[in-house]
């Protein structure tokens, strides 16, 4: 049932120009993807959002706009180069590559997925009076598979902890994990494969070198902090935020543009003064569940999933999850990463880049926390949230992108009732001068009926008709797209009306 609504949501995007396949008359490439006309306006109020409530709501707080390339050794320090590893396996009859640890994290899902339905059974079969608590206490199917689930669960993590490919493998035998496509357990051995792309910069004459394609956006921030530091007069506590592009070689490209080749990034690393982070983190949790709540899709759509296992480097790490039509997934991820990175580049450029503290009269490497936010996968989390169809008194259904209206493409569609009479010079009119103030869009195609049907389908959260009554008393009807209730308002107050309901300046208020 999530799985249709989901394959809906993905071929409304391509009919709508949310999102088209990369190289789509070459039948695509693999977790790539393109936005078009609508998509990018989406993708940019999502962008616009982000950084205004970051480096407009904080005056500690400025933007950086760093190079994709960046020096090799960048990523040595960082430890992506020994580091940024997937687990793979191959299946020897099917010729295809999997992530180790996706097969055996889909076979978890698979156990939690049979309790589900015990669950669901259980709860048909005695109506109100079931009490799944007792029920999941008691139960010998549930039980056994619980028991199974936990231990395959312990299993892995210990696996992972320790770095023991082979385990992983044995794991993935001892399930009896087969290969989706040819169904066999003729599997490989485990091995790691690094997610960063490599290219080569200068003429192979010239003694060519490699560099990465960067996998992250932070590394540009950290290398940059002290010239942002010095030049901006900026004082501990500061941040850096940056949007860019970020590129990872993922092997399992699932779920759309969930997890893409290439794909954009929101980050912000805020330096403090060590012994403060874990305040800082606390705070940056909050303020960042603020800023996805803001958007009004429903504080029970989102939660914190706290990492048990840390990073060598970070003494505090969450996720803000959204509920996906697949589950609840990843979207932003909150990290109090100590001051390794500035540590390691110090140590890796030998050039001191210490802060000097001016309150404490002491020379030292702040430490970070970092928020960080994939801007594909919060477009994804709201073209799903705002997905609906809806089914009208009149038997009709209609289908609606009930976008926050910050974020739609198209704010105002301008719609003449007929073409003739005026009514579309009069329209064009209207046009030429609100264009100055919002995204508009003029539409004369179709009966009035139509033209509704797909500004709701693009999300357009205002329509207005201008009609034979508009030329005597320069009125319009003003359609909501959700209500689809309509009112006559003078085109004079029009402005001032949508200004309050559309503009990222009203959500931002939300924030404050
Ligand atoms: N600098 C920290 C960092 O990059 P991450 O958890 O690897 O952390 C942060 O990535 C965010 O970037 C994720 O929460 C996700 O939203 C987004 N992201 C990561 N890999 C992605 C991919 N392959 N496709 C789309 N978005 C991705």
């Amino acid at each position: 049932m999530a799985e249709d609504v989901f394959k809906k949501i993905v071929s409304h995007c391509k009919e709508y120009g949310f999102v088209f396949p990369s190289s789509d008359i070459y039948d695509g490439l693999g977790a790539v993807y393109d936005y078009g006309q609508n998509g990018v306006e989406l993708k940019n109020n999502i962008k616009q959002y982000w950084w205004q409530a970051m480096v407009l709501l904080h005056d500690n707080i400025v933007g950086l706009d760093s190079a994709v390339f960046m020096h090799p050794t960048v990523w040595k320090a960082s430890g992506h180069v020994d580091a940024f590893n997937d687990p793979l396996i191959d299946n020897r009859d099917s010729k295809k590559r999997y992530r180790a640890d996706v097969l055996i994290e889909d076979q978890l899902a698979k156990y939690d997925e049979k309790i589900e339905k015990e669950v669901a059974k259980a709860r048909k079969r005695f109506g109100e009076s079931f009490d799944e608590a007792m029920f999941c206490q008691t139960n010998p199917r549930v039980l056994e598979n619980a028991k199974k689930r936990d231990a395959l669960h312990n299993r892995f993590k210990e696996a992972l902890e320790a770095n023991d490919l082979a385990e992983i493998k044995q794991i993935i035998l001892d399930e009896g994990i087969v290969c989706p496509i040819s169904g066999t357990r003729n599997w490989t051995d485990v091995r790691q494969f690094n997610l960063m792309f490599k290219t080569e910069v200068g003429s192979t004459a010239d003694g060519a070198s490699t560099i990465y394609l960067r996998p992250e956006t932070a590394q540009g921030i950290f290398v940059n902090y002290l010239n942002v530091q010095k030049t901006g007069r900026m004082k501990v506590p500061f941040g850096i935020a940056q949007i860019g592009k970020a590129f990872r070689n993922e092997i399992v490209a699932r779920q759309f543009i969930f997890r893409m080749r290439e794909f954009e990034q929101m980050e912000m690393q805020y330096f403090v003064r060590p012994g403060t982070e874990l305040e800082w983190f606390k705070a940056w949790k909050e303020q960042r569940m603020a800023w996805h709540q803001a958007l009004g899709f429903g504080a029970e759509n989102y939660r914190f999933h706290d990492h048990d296992k840390l990073a060598h480097y970070a003494n505090a790490a969450t996720d803000i999850e959204f509920h996906m039509p697949f589950g609840f997934k990843e979207v932003e991820g909150i990290h109090s990463r100590t001051d390794f990175d500035l540590s390691q580049h110090e140590k890796f450029s030998g050039k001191s880049i210490k802060y000097f503290d001016p309150e404490t009269n002491e020379s030292y490497t702040p430490y970070v926390i970092e928020t960080s936010i994939g801007v594909d996968r919060m477009f994804l989390s709201v073209m799903c949230h705002a997905y609906c169809e809806e089914q009208l008194e009149n038997g009709e259904t209609r289908t609606v992108l009930r976008l926050p209206a910050a974020l739609a493409p198209t704010k105002l569609a301008i719609l003449p009732l007929v073409r003739k009479d005026g009514l579309p010079e009069k329209a064009k009119e209207i046009l030429n001068d609100l264009k100055f103030h919002f995204n508009c869009k003029y539409e004369e195609k179709d009966t009035i009926g139509k033209r509704y049907r797909r500004q709701d389908a693009v999300g357009t959260p205002y329509c207005i008709t201008v009609d034979h009554d508009t030329l005597a008393d320069n009125t319009v009807t003003l359609r909501d797209r959700d209500t689809m209730q309509q009112q006559r308002v003078p085109i004079s107050e029009l402005p001032a009306l949508l200004e309050e309901k559309v503009s990222i300046t009203a959500l931002l208020k939300k924030l404050a």
